[in-house]
């Protein structure tokens, strides 16, 4: 693989040049405090929320050169040398790119090494965040490769941002103003601070505080950013480092401000010398001075590290392991699938190098990750249900979602956001068996929004408590309010957008309705009867099972347009996603969702929609999100019309929707479709990385689509996607089919044909069963042999034995 490879294990992703077509990055965080790294140790790092507290700067248009970051410039002046000519460079290539004699990147799970060599000296730094702090850790080891003695200046370096990202994009010299950044003599650190947090008219204290610190000896520091450059440089010509003209300022007040330490280290012939980094943001400056000694105990921070890779590694490897004829497939599933699911779940869709930041968690982005990482930490998905019930309204309408610094997100709600949480709650009952949790008593909120499409800006404060109730009565308002918030063919109401975020335009006037979200309407409908089932509530199950044929029918006498699922109607009553629409005529949702709904079933036109799909959707990079593109603005739709053919949702290979039609496709028995798309999605199965650009490791959000004008297949949007979730659920649940169910684990594979053997781990209800799964005769689904430790099992279904040990299962396809 051009770039970099996986390591033997598959553990870490080793990357071998520094100029990768754009940054590879990867995720340091605990649940509080985060740091986004790049292959060479660009990015920021936040703490508790990437918008209201971030620490480093960083904007979008850095992705293009990738800098600022977590840097050590070092220089050595050549002995004897009469100009006291130098000799300059940086530890991780970047910021001032000279070249290197040799260069490598090991992202693995919870750490980063960068490793380079320059004039004869070996570098290797370690970044990590310790699994319960709020700092990240730079673990440095310099050693001599030369025989002669070697005296190095070196210079740890970071840019402040401290505090709200988005005021400091739009006001940032007003930002600055309120910057004190300031050596502190007594504990040899630096401070990051502001004097007060901005956000409109709700103007706070700020009390949190920015440190930046090393156990090396401090020989001179750097607060100010302009006299550290020099006039008109950038971080890449630091006048201080190429000149040799540092000089100390203690103090920043009102401008930009950097951290930056000036040690001297002196290495015998072939000598090394370990040293640390210590930068992170606490509430008040006690615990900070705590953590700083602690870390710059050396020892203790090697222990930290060790225990941090520990607990990574058991996150991800002491569950669900696949092996399958493909490697590639086993790489994704057994480590970074589950990986860039657990960073989705820790922080949704916000930080990356591609959004915008804005802080805060959707809500059925949320619903949709706790319900992915159920099965490898279904603790986390029962906390993030509560959570996320908490913000459904007494009207059943949920708040769009929530900033764990600023409380519930009080603009209105997405249409589908109500649908969302019943599947989550199901998968995990299903897990765990644990339907008490139904019985839970949740608050309900009180925010802004009063219904319909007003917010009241009456309303002053934050978000209150209006009782509480079940979280079975959460789920039911939430369904009902769907179920009557319809138009004039009795389909929901797309108002502000569906899953679909930018057909943003095609409810304005309430009355577009959506037939995606009518089938998903249905999915979760008749997920609640069957909740209902399990409570014991009779009459509300029929009640249930009759709301979603109510659903279902309506969807196939308005929503059919003879040869797939139309998408959805505006307001003016004109159908698109259909046909008769000159652009936009066939969407994957719509034809995806009618599968797992069932409501294609329920009018015998599965065979005829996978058809149109495989006609009109799949291409050499995937099935893209709909055809053709938008060429031109469509008033009626919104911004969905607006972006670049091919990119982002104007038909765009978006991966989390194609990942729906692969559930489809195994729904349906279909599992050499359901593989090849699989495929082409994945990051690791590239065929040319100066077309892809993106990391091998994790899924992006989109590849560009067919319709672009010369991007087609570059991935886009990488690591925080709905795409993670469901591409692990989607490989196995639905492909290696060892699926949760209400009774027990369910054995349904669905796989391609030349897969004759493989076999799934899986940890379920304090059990493990390890399952084979034999294909002698290359069909694509059907168990015809099941048996239990030996015993034959009668269908599909493997009662848990629970008695806490392992279990083998072993299943034939025929
Ligand atoms: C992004 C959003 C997700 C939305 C999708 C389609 O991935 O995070 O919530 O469903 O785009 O608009």
């Amino acid at each position: 693989m051009k770039y970099g490879r996986f390591s033997a294990d598959g553990l870490e992703f080793i990357v071998t040049q520094p100029e990768t077509p754009a940054p590879w990055i990867n995720y340091l965080t605990n649940d509080r405090y985060c740091a986004i790294i790049s292959q060479t140790a660009g990015g920021y790092s936040f703490y508790r929320d990437c918008r209201t507290d971030r620490i480093l700067r960083w904007a979008p248009d850095y992705k293009n050169f990738d800098r600022p970051g977590r840097y050590i410039y070092a220089r050595e002046v050549k002995s004897g040398a009469k100009n006291k000519k130098a000799s300059v460079w940086s530890l991780t290539y970047q910021p001032l790119r000279v070249k290197p004699d040799s260069f490598e990147c090991r992202h693995g799970l919870g750490y980063t090494t960068i490793a380079s060599r320059y004039y004869g000296i070996t570098s290797e730094i370690t970044y990590f965040v310790p699994a319960h702090e709020d700092c990240e850790v730079w673990l440095v080891t310099l050693t001599n490769d030369t025989n002669r003695e070697r005296r190095l200046e070196l210079y740890p370096y970071v840019e402040w941002l401290m505090g709200d990202y988005h005021e400091e994009l739009r006001y940032r010299n007003i930002m600055n103003l309120y910057n004190r950044m300031w050596f502190d003599e007594a504990h040899r650190l630096i401070w990051g601070w502001k004097t007060a947090f901005w956000q409109g008219m709700n103007i706070k204290e700020f009390k949190n505080y920015g440190f930046f610190a090393t156990d090396l000896d401090v020989k001179g520091c750097a607060t100010r950013k302009a006299a550290f450059l020099g006039r008109y440089n950038t971080d890449e010509k630091p006048e201080s480092i190429l000149e040799g003209t540092f000089t100390d300022t203690a103090l920043c007040s009102g401008e930009d401000g950097i951290a930056c330490f000036k040690s001297i280290v002196k290495l015998g012939a072939k000598q090394s010398k370990e040293f640390v980094v210590i930068l992170g943001e606490t509430e008040g400056q006690a615990q900070a001075l705590k953590l700083v000694a602690k870390y710059r105990d050396l020892g203790h921070a090697k222990k930290a590290l060790e225990e941090t890779k520990a607990l990574w590694r058991q996150r991800i490897c002491g569950n669900i392991v696949v092996k399958t004829p493909d490697k590639d497939f086993d790489t994704m599933v057994n480590a970074w699938v589950k990986y860039q699911v657990y960073i989705c779940n820790l922080w949704s869709r916000s930080p990356s190098f591609y959004h915008e930041g804005s802080g805060g968690r959707g809500y059925r982005d949320s619903c949709q990750d706790s319900e992915a990482i159920c099965s490898i930490n279904p603790d986390l998905t029962r906390k993030r249900i509560l959570h996320v019930a908490s913000l459904i309204r007494r009207d059943g309408t949920s708040a769009p979602g929530w900033s764990d610094t600023s409380g519930p997100a009080a603009h209105r709600p997405n249409k589908d956001h109500q649908i969302w949480l019943t599947a989550t709650v199901r998968s995990y009952i299903q897990e765990t068996g644990d339907a008490a949790i139904l019985k839970e008593y949740v608050p309900y909120l009180k925010d802004k929004w009063v219904g319909g499409w007003e917010i009241d800006r009456n309303v002053n404060g934050g978000a209150q408590i209006d009782g509480e109730g079940t979280l079975f009565e959460h789920l039911e308002k939430n369904l009902n309010f769907c179920f009557n918030d319809v138009g004039e063919r009795g389909l929901p109401l797309i108002g502000h957008a569906d899953w679909n975020d930018a057909i943003d335009a095609a409810g304005k006037g309430h009355k577009g309705e959506s037939v995606w979200l009518a089938q998903a309407l249905v999915r979760s409908l008749r997920f609640f009867a069957e909740l209902c089932a399990l409570t014991g509530e009779k009459d509300k199950e029929q009640e249930f099972w009759n709301k979603a044929r109510t659903v279902t029918e309506r969807v196939n006498e308005a929503g059919w347009d003879g040869e797939w699922y139309t998408r959805g109607f505006t307001d003016d009553g004109r159908a698109y996603g259909t046909k008769a629409y000159d652009e936009g005529k066939i969407f994957i949702n719509t034809q995806a969702w009618a599968v797992l709904s069932g409501v294609a079933q329920a009018a015998g036109r599965e065979e005829t929609v996978l058809k149109a799909v495989d006609r009109y959707l799949d291409g050499k990079h995937g099935l893209a999100l709909f055809y053709p593109a938008f060429r031109k603005f469509r008033p009626e739709l919104g911004r969905i019309s607006m972006f670049s053919e091919g990119t982002k949702e104007n038909a765009a290979i978006f991966c989390h929707a194609a990942h729906f039609m692969i559930v489809a496709y195994c729904m349906a028995g279909k599992g050499r479709r359901a593989y090849e798309s699989l495929c082409k999605l994945m990051p690791n199965k590239q065929k040319d990385y100066d077309v892809y650009k993106a990391e091998p490791y994790v899924y992006a959000e989109y590849l560009v689509g067919p319709e672009s004008p010369y991007r087609y297949g570059e991935g886009q949007f990488t690591w925080v996607t709905g795409t993670s979730g469901w591409a692990f659920m989607a490989a196995t649940e639905w492909l290696l089919g060892v699926r949760r169910d209400f009774e027990g684990l369910r054995i349904d594979p669905c796989l391609p044909p030349d897969w004759k053997k493989c076999s799934v781990r899986r940890p379920f209800r304090g059990d493990i069963y390890e399952v084979e799964i034999e294909n002698p005769n290359g069909v694509e689904k059907g168990v015809v042999e099941l048996t239990l430790d030996g015993h034959p099992v009668k269908g599909s279904l493997i009662k848990p034995v629970g008695d806490g040990k392992t279990h083998k299962v072993r299943a034939v396809l025929g």
